[in-house]
């Protein structure tokens, strides 16, 4: 039988409180400590350890199981049998589609995929050589001035218009980042091509001769994006809440998930993998940076391993990892001294004690940048391919808080440590 309430007790006589305890169709119960504030007491949990920020009937995860669900199905059964499209159709309407539906979404998506003309000028603007995240940050954020319209968040045909314009115009923007940086004209979406497709085509065609994506390849990214589509409550997603619980324009809203997203501990991850990697850069090494990894004083971690929900091997890594070796052997990979040193590490980490103990296993971002790598993708734009994936899951995260009836503005509580009330001193008197 699950408790269906809890007491707060205190020491020195004061008085206890009851508090309800909430259930979910599955995971842990919580503790709906709303009520705490009216007894002059907070709650302390920073980094949001245990504090469920929301209810969500999105996505699932169980980190000791390693289980991740999309509205209840297996992300396992959703990257063998769905493509992109239609994995965001479940994340964004919470269910997958039929065959009609399915198709007017593609056809609606793929029609929405060009940019307003005068957004190029917008990375023009930018330096060459600017990291497309910050590319990418600056041009969805300013998608809010050229659909002012947006700002009516509380109208759901514009929620609904607003998502089929962020994720149809996404690959065109990251691709485009990529683009800018490289030096090479902009490619125009191609109507005839799959999501994926389009986007290798926009990343890899010049205007010189015909491209035609590797459909090995093609399967590949489709699969990135779906493992990546939606992770629940994570920085960036949590960022996209907080951000849209003031109403905010859906354009800025993922904008500033793009910008939490880029960090090394999130996202980020990816790149700074293939650095690290590439830091490394002989197998011979690899004992000496695991030992870095393990010292204390030491603040390299070993990136592409950990994860703060996962404390068993994450389902999305088992699953790139498997597509990691099929892409290798399409490509006649396997003995590239890159990939072969990272295989190394990943097996010398799954053996070693430290990293056995505190449960830190390969998460997805280990193997999906090696994936993007032997695709040709430069380590710069790894992080800018996991944006353009929950971009889905931002607009079914956004859209389901704003829908909520129990959407409140965002406003965390401290516990302040500063200094106490004190009078000015005027300068000339300070010691
Ligand atoms: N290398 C070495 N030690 C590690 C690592 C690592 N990659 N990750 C965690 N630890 C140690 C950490 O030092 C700590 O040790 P101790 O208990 O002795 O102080 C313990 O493991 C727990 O770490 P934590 O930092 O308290 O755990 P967290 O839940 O706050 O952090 C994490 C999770 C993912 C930020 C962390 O594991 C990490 O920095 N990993 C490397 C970055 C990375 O790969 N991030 C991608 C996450 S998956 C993509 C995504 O969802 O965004």
């Amino acid at each position: 039988m699950k408790p269906t309430k809890a007491t707060l007790t205190f020491d020195k006589g004061a008085k206890s409180i009851e508090l309800p305890v909430l259930s979910g169709t599955i995971g842990p119960d919580v503790i709906d400590i709303r009520t705490l504030a009216n007894h002059g007491m907070l709650t302390y949990d920073p980094g949001f350890l245990a504090t469920a920020s929301c209810s969500s009937n999105i996505t699932f995860i169980d980190g000791e199981k390693g289980l991740l669900y999309y509205r209840g199905y297996p992300i396992e059964q959703l990257a063998e049998h769905c493509d992109f499209p239609e994995v965001a159709y479940l994340l964004i309407n919470g269910e997958l589609p039929n065959a009609e539906q399915k198709k007017h979404f593609v056809e609606t998506l793929t029609r929405h995929t060009m940019l307003h003309d005068q957004m190029s000028s917008i990375f023009r603007g930018l330096r060459r050589d600017a990291h497309p995240m910050a590319v990418m940050v600056s041009v969805v954020g300013a998608m809010a001035a050229f659909y002012p319209e947006h700002a009516d968040v509380f109208d759901p045909r514009l929620r609904e218009i607003a998502a089929f314009r962020l994720l149809a115009k996404m690959p065109t923007v990251t691709a485009w980042s990529y683009k800018y940086n490289a030096g090479q004209p902009f490619a125009y979406p191609q109507n005839r091509l799959n999501y994926a497709e389009n986007f290798m085509h926009m990343m890899f065609s010049s205007p010189c001769e015909p491209y035609t994506a590797n459909p090995v390849l093609a399967r590949a990214l489709d699969r990135i994006l779906i493992l990546h589509a939606d992770h629940e409550q994570n920085a960036s997603t949590s960022t996209v809440r907080v951000v849209g619980s003031s109403g905010a324009n859906p354009f800025a809203c993922i904008s500033a998930g793009i910008a939490s997203l880029w960090g090394p501990l999130h996202g980020g991850a990816n790149e700074a993998t293939l650095k690290m990697l590439e830091e490394i850069g002989d197998i011979s090494r690899i004992g000496e940076y695991i030992k870095r990894a393990k010292d204390k004083t030491d603040s390299f971690r070993l990136m592409g391993f950990g994860h703060r929900v996962y404390k068993n091997m994450d389902p999305r890594a088992a699953i790139m990892r498997q597509t990691c070796h099929q892409v290798l052997d399409d490509l006649g990979l396997h003995d590239d001294p890159m990939f072969k040193l990272a295989l190394k590490l990943e097996q010398i980490a799954l053996e070693d004690e430290y990293f056995v103990n505190k449960r830190l296993y390969p998460n997805v971002d280990f193997y999906s940048g090696i994936v993007m790598r032997a695709m040709g993708i430069p380590n710069s734009m790894f992080t800018a391919i996991f944006a353009l994936a929950r971009t889905a899951g931002w607009i079914a995260q956004w859209n389901e808080m704003i829908s909520s009836t129990e959407h409140r503005i965002a406003r965390p509580r401290q516990l302040y440590t500063g200094q106490q009330r004190r009078d000015y001193v005027p300068v000339e008197q300070r010691p």
